[in-house]
Parts: structure tokens; sequence; C-alpha cells
């Protein structure tokens, strides 16, 4: 196999014909099932939508945690509110003794995410957001899946957000939800030939670079060769630049303000609709178990989350290093996927604000655990992690 890719395995969901079979096990609800759904493009234009629909404008203010992304940032600004930051806790709750303080007359919006999958209390979010008259965006990014309080993620929030190509084998998709009637009379667009076309060439793309579709392999890669030559490769590589470059550029997180209401592409949503979710439930909690067997005894490093718990599906394996400067070129270079939520955190936050988040944002990398993972691919990975930290 020839990967045009640094990854020598994927990051990602990949699509396949095991996409499609179902497995024996616990049902666990997801965030389509919390209320009404729309389906839109990105999870951070799911925020933008959330917001915009909320009225939030020019002076208002929006909490966002301590340890984020700018995919989380970029919406706010957008609408023109502010961003205040607050603290989180070693676990990952969100602290409400510190956004209790924070709050001022012009605190509009608490934007509250269930951390790589492991879910918040979201009964006692719930209450302090009534008690202080703020509208919960519940941002279920890293939680398409999951139960908590009998509840699947999103049922809280008065708006909830989920990204399915974290979760499900496609190149775009996310969903805004609500189970409290807030979306009712709200349109979205169509996605339009262009992102149509661009979304089923990239998901075929991705699933040939790894050899996933079997005897269909050969000829889809020689048409997709044929489209390289007639068009370039549909989609340029993700850029990464420094965060005040990335956002002036808007591209951060590839956001762009005139795609808020844009539905993701039918191809997507056929995909989402026709994959196993037992299957996704089951590979990345068994995936995630493999992962923390094999690497909660090594030294240099430790998982962020020790336990997993019954009804958790988690987006990815969070492992804290004690030494992340020396470990992350080794594993880049040993092509090992690496995520890397928090890496930068937006600019105009003050230092020192939540050392937590500081100290995650360096140290705390997340590795694969998606449904779509070889078990010898686990292993390389495994292998290769306690290669890097020895
Ligand atoms: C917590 C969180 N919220 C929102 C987003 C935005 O989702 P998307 O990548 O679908 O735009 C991300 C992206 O990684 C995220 O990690």
């Amino acid at each position: 196999m020839n990967l045009p890719i640094d990854e020598k395995i994927p990051k990602h969901p990949v699509l396949s014909l095991q996409s499609f079979t179902n497995e024996q096990g616990t049902e666990i609800p997801s965030i389509l099932d919390a209320g009404d759904v729309r389906y839109l493009n990105r999870g951070s234009l799911a925020i933008a939508f959330a917001l915009q629909h909320s009225g939030i404008s020019h002076g208002d203010e929006v909490l966002i945690p301590a340890y984020h992304c700018l995919a989380m940032v970029e919406p706010v600004l957008w609408v023109g509110a502010i961003p205040t930051f607050y603290r989180i806790q070693e676990n990952t709750e969100i602290d409400l003794a510190d956004i209790g303080h924070r709050l001022t007359s012009s605190s509009r919006v608490l934007i509250s995410p269930h951390y790589f999958g492991f879910l918040q209390d979201m009964k006692l979010i719930r209450v302090f957001c009534d008690e202080h008259h703020l509208i919960l965006i519940e941002d279920c990014a890293h939680a398409f899946f999951g139960r908590r309080h009998g509840q699947p993620p999103g049922y809280y929030g008065d708006y909830a957000i989920g990204s399915a190509w974290k979760f499900f084998p496609v190149d775009e998709g996310a969903c805004i939800v609500s189970s409290r009637g807030n979306l009712s009379g709200t349109a979205t667009k169509s996605a339009g030939p262009f992102l149509e076309i661009k979304s089923l060439m990239n998901t075929l793309e991705y699933a040939v670079d790894y050899d996933r579709l079997g005897m269909l392999n050969a000829p889809i890669r020689s048409i997709l060769k044929l489209k390289d030559k007639m068009w370039g490769r549909v989609i340029p590589s993700p850029v990464t630049p420094g965060v005040g470059e990335a956002l002036e550029l808007g591209v951060a997180t590839g956001f762009d303000g005139k795609r808020v209401k844009q539905r993701n592409s039918i191809f997507s949503r056929l995909i989402i609709d026709a994959t196993s979710k037992s299957r996704i439930v089951k590979y990345r909690r068994e995936n995630y178990s493999r992962l923390l067997s094999a690497l909660s005894s090594l030294p240099g490093c430790k998982p962020l989350f020790g336990v997993l718990p019954d009804e958790v599906v988690p987006h990815v394996f969070p492992l804290v290093m004690e030494h992340p400067e020396v470990v992350f070129p080794l594993l880049k270079a040993a092509g090992v996927p690496i995520i890397r939520f928090g890496e930068y955190l937006w600019d105009g936050m003050e230092q020192g604000l939540c050392p937590v988040s500081e100290n995650y944002a360096r140290r705390v990398f997340q590795f694969p655990c998606h449904q779509d993972l070889k078990p010898a691919e686990l292993s390389w990975m495994i292998e290769q992690i306690g290669e890097a930290i020895k």
C-alpha cells in the first residue's frame, strides 16, 4: 500500500462494507434521539446557528471553557459576542462555582462540552443555567452517543450540537438539536452541487487510501486518479496555521459564516442513516478498553480517564503525557495519528486563568479509538506509543 498520507492508520472513521453491519449489545442512544434535529455541515457552524437563533449579538457575553478549541470561539466572534472563559476541574467537569463568579449583566449563554465523550452532569448544569437565566448550548461534538441520568447527550441543552464526521465514516456533517421546541420553523439550505460531489469524493478517497473497499479499491482508485488529473484533489490538505494568523484568515477550523444554515450533503446523510450505530458503540468502547489496559501502567503517561463508565461512547483515547515536546515528534515521525484538542487556545484568554486547561492543552494527546480501527492497527499504535515514551 502506497499511502499519500502521513498517518499509517486512519485518524477518523473510514467507510467500508462493515460500516453497515449491526452488532449485538447494549443500545446506547445518540444526540439524534434528544429532540428536534436539523442537519448542518460542521459543529462550529451549528454553534453559530444556535447563537444566531437565540438572538445573541454585539456586547452579549458567551461563557466558554478555558479548555477549548478555536472552533468553539469563532462562532462567538462571528455573531459579535464576547467570549468569557471559565475554569474546568481536573476531572474535566466544568467549574460552576467559577462560572458563578464570572457572570455579569451581559452574560447570556453557557457553552458546555462533554470532553472526549465523557458526559458532564447536565442535570446540575441545567439547574445552574435556569437560576442564572443563561441559554445552555450543550456541545456534544465529542459525544454523539451516550446516556447519563437516563437521557441521551443533548437532552438538557436549550440547543445541542453534534459533529457527525467525528463518529461516522463521512467527510462532513453535523447537527443542531433541541428537546425544547426551539427549532420549530427553522429552515436550512441545500449543500449545493459542489459540496455534494466533494463529500462523496473525499469519503471514497479516504476509504481507498486505507484500502477499506475490498474489490472496489482498484476501480475507485482509477476513477479518483482520473478525477485528480482533471480537477486536482478536491479538498486541499488541512492547514495548521498559528492562532492569530488562523483567525485572521478564518481557516482555523474552516469556519465560514456564509454556511451557517447549510445542510450536510445528501451522501453524508444517507451514510449517517445507514451506518450501524451498534457497531460504533461496541467497537469504540472495546478499543478504548484495550488502549486503557495496554497504556495504563506505562511510565511517562497517564490516561485522562482511567475508567470507562457503562454508558459512555468515547470520541478518542486521551492520554496525559509527561514530556509532550519529546514524544510528539517521535509519534508524528512514526505516522501515528494524534488529535490535539485545545492545542491552540484563544489568544485573548488571560494567561493563568485555568492552570488545568493550560496543562491539558499542552499535555493531553488524543489517539483514535474509532470503530474502523483493525485489531492489528490498534496493536501497532500501542507499540509505537510504548516506543516513543521509553
Ligand atoms: C468541543 C468541540 N466543539 C465543537 C467543535 C466543532 O466541530 P466541527 O469540527 O464539526 O466544526 C469541535 C471540533 O473539534 C470540538 O472539539
